[in-house]
């Protein structure tokens, strides 16, 4: 039986983060991963592969839509899904086995197999039991049944975002339930590949919780590229009858009743935590009324000895959120003050155009009644955006009316997802737009733009 300082149940961002930072502080660290490979959801079926089909889709709605635009004539590529799939596998491989040759670098044992936590300080793994001054739960999520409707899951004509991502051949149609961002990722790429996708959203806006003014400029632009929606309306029922699904659904505003027929349905309605055959209620590990695992703010549980991280408790289910919680919960583990700053954790989806937020958004400010400032550009004032085809979004910057200090950034554009982060650097370091403003900002990039919002905060934009 071997005796480590940290074991984590879990090897996706939070848990494999969390092993090297516990390994870099001198702590014997091991990580009990079932999955054949390390990486978790994220790696292997979710993040990573979706952004190597979004990537791929990209090139191919490029060629369709602007190569010739910019005098490039010729064939179109056709699309080879064998192929790119196994693109897809490749991309997959490079970043596990990655993550697999870190481990070994920092000394890391990866303990194979499903694990459960017979008591505190003992983890066991298929026969043995291993044992840990600090067992840390980092074990992810899964996808959630729809509330209050009846679909199952069958892996063929109904399938959740793994499914999605290893469709034997891509469908003429598909409809996507729920327009978070799952379904509008994955929508994405089936509609570039040529299907006809129709997103139902129970909501009247798609993406809940983003800028109200985003989330509507993101509608119009998915529709213009034939992205279909249906929102105001709950899913009831798919009908899988005869390999072809049909989907009932409900609009919200007069009770109606319609149905939709579909050679895919793509179930996208929100993830759970992941807490099942761990042995917590033995342990007494207390869970939230919504089925997380409470912590404390040092991501103790109500047991001493173990902790939990990333989307198996509260907050954002994000792997950036939990590689955060990873390195904070093993920096306090090994006596030092780590902390994650959840006021600054920004949120990406990764369409085109990108659409990338941090901080408060103009509803949340009204509702505080907070006072606050709008400076916003539009990427059609920016020389690079217009030079790429990428100029239909803008960037919105919130900063407080007194102290122009930063409050909040939502941009839709061209690499949205990278700009953002200027604004979490300026946030961290509690900067005010003028602060942004005054930054000289290379020409021509896009992140002119963030700086043109600062501006717009001030005396004015110069390209508006
Ligand atoms: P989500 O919570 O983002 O969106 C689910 C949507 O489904 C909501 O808009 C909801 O109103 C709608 N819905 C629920 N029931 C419905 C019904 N019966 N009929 C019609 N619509 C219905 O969930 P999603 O997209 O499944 O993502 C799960 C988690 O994974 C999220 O926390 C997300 O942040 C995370 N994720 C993040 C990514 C990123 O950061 N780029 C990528 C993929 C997932």
């Amino acid at each position: 039986m071997a005796q480590y300082d940290v074991i984590i149940i879990g090897s996706g961002p939070g848990g494999y983060v969390c092993a090297i930072r516990c390994a870099q502080l001198g702590l014997k660290t091991a990580v009990a991963e079932g999955r054949d490979t390390l990486g978790g959801t994220c790696l292997n079926i979710g993040c990573i592969p979706s952004k190597a089909l979004l990537h791929a889709s990209h090139q191919l709605h490029e060629a369709e839509h602007n190569f010739a635009k910019m005098g490039l004539k010729g064939k179109t590529p056709s699309v080879d899904w064998k192929q790119m799939q196994s693109y897809k596998q490749d991309v997959i491989e490079q970043n596990t086995k990655g993550i697999e040759f870190l481990f070994k670098k920092n000394k890391i044992d990866w303990l194979k197999g499903w694990a459960s936590i017979p008591a505190a300080g003992k983890v066991q793994v298929g026969d043995e039991t291993h044992e840990a001054k600090h067992v840390i739960i980092a074990s992810g999520s899964d996808v959630a049944p729809v509330p209050g409707a009846d679909i199952e899951v069958d892996g063929k004509v109904v399938v959740d975002s793994e499914g999605a991502l290893s469709l034997p051949k891509i469908p003429g149609s598909m409809v996507v339930v729920g327009g978070g961002v799952i379904g509008l990722e994955l929508g994405s790429v089936y509609a570039r590949l040529g299907a006809e996708v129709t997103v139902i959203e129970y909501l009247d806006a798609i993406t809940p919780g983003q800028d109200a003014e985003v989330a509507k400029q993101f509608q119009k632009l998915l529709q213009k590229q034939g992205l279909k929606f249906i929102t105001g309306a709950a899913v009831s029922k798919v009908d899988t009858k005869g390999g072809k699904a049909a989907v009932s659904y409900k609009l919200r505003k007069d009770e109606s009743e319609h149905d939709l027929k579909a050679d895919i349905v793509l179930v996208a309605t929100g993830r759970k935590p992941h807490t099942e055959g761990l042995g917590l209620d033995a342990l007494g590990v207390k869970l939230t009324g919504r089925g997380q695992i409470a912590v404390d703010d040092d991501y103790r549980t109500s047991v001493d000895g173990i902790y939990a991280i990333g989307d198996v408790i509260e907050g954002p289910m994000l792997a950036h959120k939990a590689e955060d919680e990873g390195m904070a919960i093993a920096e306090i583990l090994a006596g030092q003050a780590g902390h994650v700053n959840y006021d600054v954790i920004p949120g990406v989806i990764y369409t085109h155009p990108e659409v990338a937020s941090v901080g408060l958004t103009e509803e949340q400010l009204k509702e505080e009644g907070r006072p606050y400032k709008v400076g916003k550009f539009s990427f059609m004032g920016n020389g690079r955006a217009k030079a790429n085809f990428a100029a239909e979004g803008f960037v919105k910057l919130l900063a407080d009316k007194q102290t122009d200090r930063i409050l909040g950034c939502h941009v839709i554009g061209p690499m949205a997802g990278d700009l953002i982060h200027e604004v979490c650097v300026a946030m961290e370091f509690g900067a005010a737009a003028e602060d942004l403003a005054r930054t000289c900002h290379a020409h021509p990039t896009y992140s002119e733009a963030m700086r043109e919002a600062a501006l717009a905060c001030g005396d004015g934009p110069i390209h508006a």
